[in-house]
Order: C-alpha cells, then structure tokens, then sequence
C-alpha cells in the first residue's frame, strides 16, 4: 500500500526521505517520488518501479531544501506511471496521499468545468488541483486544507506542502495511519513508525478525522471541526526491530526461519510454561458470558481465523461466524450484544477488517484484536489486544505472523474451553504441553525438510497449476497453501476440502496436474486417503504431506512424500505450515519472481 514520509528538517532532506521510504517498501509499491521546498520553490523528482531508479535521478540531479515530503505509490487510479506517481503539483501545491478519494470524479467534474486541466489518472490530483483553487480564492494554507477536507470523502492519509509557507507540512489522516515523529529541531511524518525509526521513537498517531501542521518547534493538531487537540506521545518500539534479512536471501525466507523463536515469544505471553495453564490474560473476553463468537479478517488472517473456528467450536464449543471482511461487513449479519467479536490482522490496518470491527462495535458485541501492530487502528479500538509478537513482517506473503495468529488462536480456544467447562484442568495442562513443544519440532523440522523442499519445488516451478487438498484444520491449511504459492509464484493454485474432490475439481486431474495432499494421521486420515486414491486412479501426481505414522499407514504411490513427526491434532496446522510455505518460497525462487515484494501485492491494504 502506498507510503508517506515527510521531514521538516534542519539540514538537507532528500536523502533522508528516501532512506525512510526503504522502510516502507515491504508495504508494496510501483512507483516513488520527493518533493522538497527550497527558498519558496517546489520541485521534485519521481521514478517508476523500485527506489533504486528514484535514488539515480536523485543523484543526477539532486534536491537541496530542508523540507520535504516523499511517498511510495501502489496504484490503484491510473498506471503506476511517472506522471501519475506523487508528488503531484498544482499551482505552487504538493501532494502526496494513500488511500482512496471515494468522490473524486464528482470533484474532477466540478474543476474541469471551472477550467482546471488534469494531466494525471489520479484521484489524488483532485486534492491538489481544490487546494490550488482554494488558494487562488484567497483562502490561507491552514483554511484551504479544512476546506478541502470537508470536501473530500474516502480514506486516506495526505501530506501537503504549500510553496508560501516555507516552514510547514500539514498533514491529515481519514483511515490509513498517520505517525508524527518528534526530533530534536525537527519534525517527522510517516505512514508507520518504523519508516520513522532512524529518526525518533518519540510518536504521536494522528486519529481519524484529525489533521496537523508540523513546524520544526512542534505540531499542531486539530479535529474535523477545527479545534485544537492533543494526542498523547508514546515511545515506539520500532526502532528496536531490524529491517535487515541477515544471512538470508528474502525477508520472506527470514521470516520462515524465524518461526521457531517468534511463536515462543506468543506462547510465552499466553501459557504458563511451568504450570501448563493458559495464562489469565488471554480471558480478556468473557468466553463464559457469550453464546457465540463472530469472527473476520482477509486473507491469511481470515485463514488463520478459519483454524482458529474449528478449535472454538471443538474445545470451547462455541458456536463461531466467520467470513472474509469484504464480505463480513456488508451482509447485515444478525449479531447479538450477547456474542463477541474477534478480528484478526497482522498490520492492524486492513481497510475491511477494520470497517467490519467498527460495524460489530455499533452492534453492541465486545471487540477482541488478534494483532502484531499493537499500535495500529485495530488494537486502539478494540476492547481486548492479543498481540502475537511475531515481529516486523517485511515479506509481503505472510508467514511467521500466519503461525503466531494460530498460536495466539489456539491458547484463546484452550482458555475460553477453560472458562466454559469444556476444556477439564487436566486437558487444559495436556493441550498446553502440546503448545509447549512446538518451537522445539518446528525448528526440529525446518532443518529436516529443505533439501527435499528444494527439489519438489524445481519440479513445480515447471507446473502451470497446482491443486490443494485437506479436510479438518487441513482445509484451511490447503488454501492458504495455494494462497501463498499463487502470490508469489503466480503459478495457478487452488485449494479444496478433499471431501468436494468429487463436486467438481476432480475434472481438473490428469498426469500433469501435481495434486499436493496435506494429511497428518487424524481423524480424517483414512478419508483424505480414499480421495487420494481418486486423483491416483486419474493419473494425478500426488505430493502427500504427512506425518510418520500417516506415511506407515499409506501404501499408494505419490510423486514425493515429505513425512513430518506425528504431533498432536492441536499443534499439526503450525507444524505443517512450514512445508507448505518452504514450497511456496522455493518454487518462487526458481521462478525468479520479487519473492519479498510479489507483483500487485501491498503488505498493509488500508483501501475496500
Ligand atoms: C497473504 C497475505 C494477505 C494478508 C491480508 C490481510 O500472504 O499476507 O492475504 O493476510 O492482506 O492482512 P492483515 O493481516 O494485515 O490484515
């Protein structure tokens, strides 16, 4: 999603703006450009594609000026172009923005008949080209920006320079976040705080409807209306973290590898390890109180929360709602106060996930987050913050947060069967063991599988499709299986309950259709294995992803079988994550494709 860095500074700000838009690549972009202000005149230097081709213009013809604003741009109105990538200029007015102006045709219409000319497929360009009308009806900076914002709907975050105020960003937020760094003689805005990390850890988050001028001495923050506001400063705990991939190729590889030690760090915050008990904090809902739970999120959070379903409803017995937020939020659910909510969101921003949040609020239903920004929109509007210290997640294919959400989940089923009498002391102690155990063989097995991902993932780098297939938590697992090989490989992949083979899919097979089986010896093994034997007897060649005693009792001929060590029903999602997502890696390593960073994709999708 797009991304805003601005400094009003005491020294030259160009370079400084890029190196902060680094740290807001993992967002995913298209296009870049800074703008500074430098004795009353605007200029700027934009670029298509990655930073790099930002940084040689820049470096060809640089930007003095000690004010300066700088974005990321993933397109949503218009071809990631140079003409359409911000800054945009309009009459001695610089913009940048994230985010989407909803009513932007009707203003278009509204300049273009007063005889402005647009030269951009924006919508942004509107908020430039009112801004430069206003100012030419005589209205200063600071009312020209309320003006215009009380015209303007949507979502979004803007950065605005004015050329006759040398002195100033002003900055406004409605939807995607705002951070304001506080320096020393200096001011910073950025889209997060870790774009902000080299510079301060001293943040204020602008909220919704708030706008703001950033001198060098201070901000000044106002509401909607006008009035003077304060937001409280908090120390950010960005800075602390490593944008850096180590000794590995991808942050997306990093992340995987770093599973093991991030998921102790959740079960830490969750159980006890020397009681084997859910620790109290994870009663931060009254699961007793409730009589179901509705739950939402997008992608592989909405995955995540598809496991984290069956677990409600088998230990707790909960009745669970759960639906993709797009969808969640529009289909006038008939939610009950008597119910409970639960979102999940690894940025804490999700457009969707948060508008569904704020319709479960109006309806009355205490709101529970499942978050790893613990300062995003998300975890400040909700009642109760699960945070599932997974860290920074830079590679836009999520992984590690994917696992730490599960974990997160799991000891939240456990702790509300506890609270509802479902779950008795002593299966409480033996479900946490089983939690306790899972850094040790996720790390146990991703030293054991690699060399067998490596090659599998060769063979289906030269596959057009691939088809996945679980029952149980497996289903889920399936698709996210085929989420994360389509995102990044953009090979064609489609996940299925192994049980709607027969509905449909198994048309699909033939000899050249690799069908990848995600199966541990459970309840469900022998059936997944008679589906099995369908897409065998079809020529299908079947990658069978088990454990040792499910490749013991199979006897059917795969294309390759990984054998993972037999765990417990409750832990086998997080355990058998790790192959599907080594061979969606791999595969798109082989591919060649920008693994971190995969085509179209944005790390935190703050647009419906
Ligand atoms: C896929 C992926 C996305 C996100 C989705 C929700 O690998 O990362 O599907 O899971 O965009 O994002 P968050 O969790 O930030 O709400």
């Amino acid at each position: 999603m797009c991304g805003i860095v601005g400094i009003v500074g005491n020294s030259a700000v160009s370079q400084r703006l890029v190196e902060a838009l680094k740290r807001l690549e993992y967002r995913g972009y298209d296009s870049s450009g800074v703008a500074t202000l430098n004795e009353g005149r605007l200029d700027r230097r934009r670029a298509e594609g990655k930073l790099f081709n930002l940084e040689t213009k820049l470096a060809a013809l640089p930007l003095g000026g000690t004010i300066g604003i700088a974005h990321t741009r993933w397109a949503t109105h218009g071809a990631p172009t140079e003409i359409n990538a911000h800054p945009h200029f309009v009459g001695g007015v610089a913009v940048v923005h994230n985010g989407i102006i909803e009513n932007f045709s009707e203003i278009k219409d509204e300049l273009i008949a007063g005889g402005a000319t647009f030269v951009t497929q924006t919508d942004t360009e509107v908020v430039a080209q009112l801004l430069a009308r206003l100012r030419r009806e005589g209205l200063a900076p600071r009312a020209a920006m309320q003006a215009m914002l009380a015209r303007v709907t949507g979502a979004y975050a803007l950065a605005v320079l004015f050329d006759d105020l040398p002195d100033a960003i002003l900055a406004a937020r409605s939807g995607p976040p705002l951070a304001i760094g506080h320096g020393r003689g200096e001011m910073f805005l950025g889209s997060d705080a870790i774009a902000l990390s080299p510079f301060t850890n001293d943040i204020t988050y602008l909220i919704d409807g708030d706008w703001a001028v950033l001198s060098q001495t201070g901000v000044e923050i106002f509401d909607r209306a006008g009035n003077p506001v304060s937001r409280p400063r908090q120390v950010s705990q960005a800075a602390a973290y490593l944008v850096d991939k180590g000794n590995h190729r991808h942050f997306m590889e990093k992340e995987i590898y770093e599973q093991p030690e991030v998921i102790s760090h959740a079960l830490g915050h969750y159980v006890d390890f020397i009681e084997n008990r859910v620790r109290p904090s994870a009663a931060a809902i009254d699961f007793a109180a409730i009589s179901s739970l509705a739950m939402s999120a997008c992608g592989t959070a909405y995955l995540a929360g598809l496991i984290g379903k069956y677990w409600f409803e088998r230990y707790a017995r909960l009745p669970v709602e759960i639906d993709v937020a797009s969808e969640f939020r529009y289909r006038d659910i008939p939610l009950s106060p008597a119910s409970a909510a639960l979102f999940i969101s690894q940025s804490g921003e999700t457009a969707d996930t948060l508008a569904s949040l704020r319709y479960c609020r109006e309806a009355g239903l205490t709101i529970g987050t499942v978050v790893n920004a613990r300062e995003s929109s998300m975890a400040r509007e909700s009642d109760a913050v699960f945070p599932i210290m997974a860290g920074p997640e830079i590679g836009v294919a999520s992984t590690k947060a994917f696992t730490c959400q599960l974990a997160v989940l799991a000891a939240l089923a456990i702790g509300a069967g506890r609270a509802r009498g479902t779950v008795s002391a002593e299966e409480e102690q033996a479900l946490v063991r089983h939690l306790v155990e899972m850094p040790r063989i996720m790390a146990r097995v991703l030293n054991a599988i690699q060399p067998d991902m490596e090659s599998l993932s060769r063979e289906l780098s030269r596959c057009r499709d691939v088809l996945y297939l679980g029952r149980g938590t497996a289903y889920p697992l399936a698709l996210e299986g085929a989420l994360k090989l389509k995102e990044i490989s953009y090979i064609h992949a489609e996940g299925y309950a192994a049980g709607e083979l027969k509905h449909g899919p198994i048309a699909l097979i033939d000899e050249n259709m690799p069908v990848i089986v995600i199966a541990p010896h459970d309840r469900f093994f022998d059936k997944t294995v008679s589906n099995m034997q369908e897409v065998a007897a079809r020529g299908g060649r079947i990658v069978f992803i088990t454990d040792e005693k499910g490749a013991a009792a199979s006897k059917l001929a795969t294309m390759r079988t990984i054998v993972l060590p037999t765990v417990d029903e409750l832990i086998a999602p997080m355990i058998f994550s790790l192959p599907i997502q080594l061979i969606a890696y791999h595969t798109a390593v082989f591919m060649g494709t920008d693994v971190d960073q995969p085509r179209n994709l944005a790390k935190s999708v703050t647009v419906e």
